[in-house]
């Protein structure tokens, strides 16, 4: 069955100004087929999705899709012939339902009189929903008002209600847990039972290897092969994506656990979270495992400011302390990167330089003066670029001009720089590639080796595992288990998380 080619890119190229994004490429795609596109950050591969799906206009080489030679004019077009794709930041609409998302541009189909059958449109909703067993997602909730896994599985079932023959989702599974992973992976199979084939973009090279027949790979704009999953295993597969052998994902080094430097005293948040419980020392990285959902990520957003406890005490350095906001907490030398980019981490009109420094602007000020420095600020900026590996242009082009995982970069260099006390990650390394991954663990280790402390809230296991000092599993809003490093497995975090 997958002999048919249906996608074939040769020798594809497409610059920005002053880079080549994407640089003589190929890929060929069967019926049927799940295709694993993998890379480094900035290797092109969105890039390369969005001249297949008619949103870029390629400078040369050709395209053909289910037989004939394409020139899509726009996203309409690939619709149109076949292809939908999941982008890699969330294109749905903030104030619309599940149900208007997914049909949007195609409501037609419910017309009537003019009229859109909007009953007939949530019925056709729930019918997906229905078919690809997504108990918990409802066709009038809101996106505004629903999580980033919830949301991720919508643009999914927007992808497949069009019935298209090619699906291309851009990391679907970056916001996902395990649980919702394999749900992706059941809808997956099930689509390719109906013969469509899809082509799966994932910094996360196990899901590629589960998941994917075949997968190719990019670096540096260019394309480098083409392999049968069946026949490499993740080693290789990771030194295709670095063009290097990387040895050690996890370079956790021991370092000196000093005093306690926050104290949370039974933080509770009525409806998310309650009883929370916990202290952090310095030079300790404090991992935190659970489930999407579990409440990690609120007590996170109360500790930082952003949030209001109802209950509770926090004491920094042994004073009970009361945050009101997120600058409130810098002062208090806190910092903190957090799970949704796109909505609280940049801002995306302004440059890399001023979303990295915008944290700390003072520490640019000549002493006294209110005046920046722009010499210092520019030499501590590129000074970071490098230490980070940030794949720029210049620091002066607008972030969402970066590709995703290099925005996360950006984000994370800003509190290089600013350098907090306690430093909290929520999903730090989601997005990124393999050889950063293990730049920005490397980073952790330097960061509490000078004495800062790092709260590290993470869904993968291995990451927890791999970095943390100690572990706290919470489970619906609970703390339901603390463990040491040398105590903790993947079966513990595992089985605590899910109850
Ligand atoms: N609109 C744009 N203007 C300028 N440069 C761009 C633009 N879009 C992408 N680029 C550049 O093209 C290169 C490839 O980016 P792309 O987003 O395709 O990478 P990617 O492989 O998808 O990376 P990631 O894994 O981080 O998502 C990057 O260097 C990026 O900065
Ligand atoms: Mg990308």
């Amino acid at each position: 069955m997958k002999d048919k080619v249906l996608l074939s890119v040769k020798g594809v190229s497409k610059s920005f100004i002053g880079v080549k994004a994407v640089d003589n490429v190929n890929l060929e795609v069967m019926e049927g087929e799940v295709h694993g596109v993998v890379g480094e950050n900035g290797a092109g591969k969105s890039t390369l999705m969005n001249l297949i799906f008619g949103m870029l206009k390629r400078d040369s080489g050709s395209i053909f899709f289910d037989g004939q030679e394409v020139n899509f004019k726009g996203p309409a077009d690939a619709l149109k012939a076949g292809i939908s794709m999941i982008h890699q930041e969330s294109s749905l609409v903030q104030q619309f339902t599940a149900s208007e998302n997914i049909w949007l541009g195609m409501e037609e189909r419910f017309m009537k009189n003019g009229i859109i059958n909007n009953r007939a449109r949530d019925e056709a909703t729930q019918a997906l929903f229905d078919e690809f067993k997504l108990d918990t997602l409802k066709y009038n909730m809101l996106i505004s008002e629903s999580s980033i896994a919830s949301c991720q599985m919508v643009e999914v079932i927007r992808a497949v209600a069009g019935n298209a023959k090619l699906i291309i989702m851009d990391e679907p599974t970056s916001s996902l847990s395990e649980k919702e992973v394999a749900v992706l992976f059941r809808i997956i199979r099930q689509l390719v039972e109906k013969n469509v084939a899809v082509i799966y973009i994932s910094h996360k090279l196990d899901e590629v290897l589960t998941i994917c027949d075949r997968v190719s790979v990019y670096r540096d704009s260019k394309y480098i092969t083409t392999a049968n999953v069946g026949d490499i295993n993740r080693h290789q597969l990771v030194s295709f994506v670095v063009g290097r052998e990387l040895n050690n994902l996890y370079p956790k080094e021991q370092s000196e656990i000093g005093e306690t430097v926050l104290e949370v005293k039974k933080l509770t948040r009525y409806g998310k979270f309650r009883d929370v419980s916990f202290s952090l020392h310095k030079g300790e990285i404090l991992g935190f495992a659970g489930l999407q959902g579990a409440g990690r990520s609120e007590v996170a957003e109360c500790i930082f400011g952003i949030e209001k406890a109802d209950e509770g005490e926090i004491l920094i350095d042994g004073k009970s302390v009361r945050i009101k906001s997120p600058s409130n907490a810098i002062q208090h030398g806190l910092g903190m990167v957090t799970e949704d980019r796109l909505r609280s981490g940049i801002i995306a009109q302004l440059s890399v330089l001023c979303n990295m420094t915008l944290a700390k602007l003072e520490k640019y000020c000549s002493k006294g003066l209110k005046i920046i420095n722009r010499k210092k600020e520019i030499s501590a900026v590129d000074e970071n670029i490098k230490t980070l590996q940030i794949k720029v242009n210049n620091r002066n082009q607008t972030i969402d001009s970066l590709s995703g995982g290099n925005q996360q970069k950006v984000i994370i260099g800003r509190w290089t720089l600013s350098t907090p006390r306690i430093l909290i990650l929520d999903e730090p390394t989601r997005g990124i590639d393999v050889g950063s991954k293990s730049e920005i663990h490397k980073l952790m280790g330097h960061f509490v080796k000078m004495g800062m402390s790092i709260i590290l809230i993470s869904s993968e296991m291995e990451e927890v595992l791999g970095m943390a000092d100690r572990i706290i599993i919470m489970r619906d809003g609970q703390v339901v288990h603390t463990c040491a490093r040398e105590d903790a497995t993947q079966e513990i975090l595992g089985s605590y998380a899910l109850g």
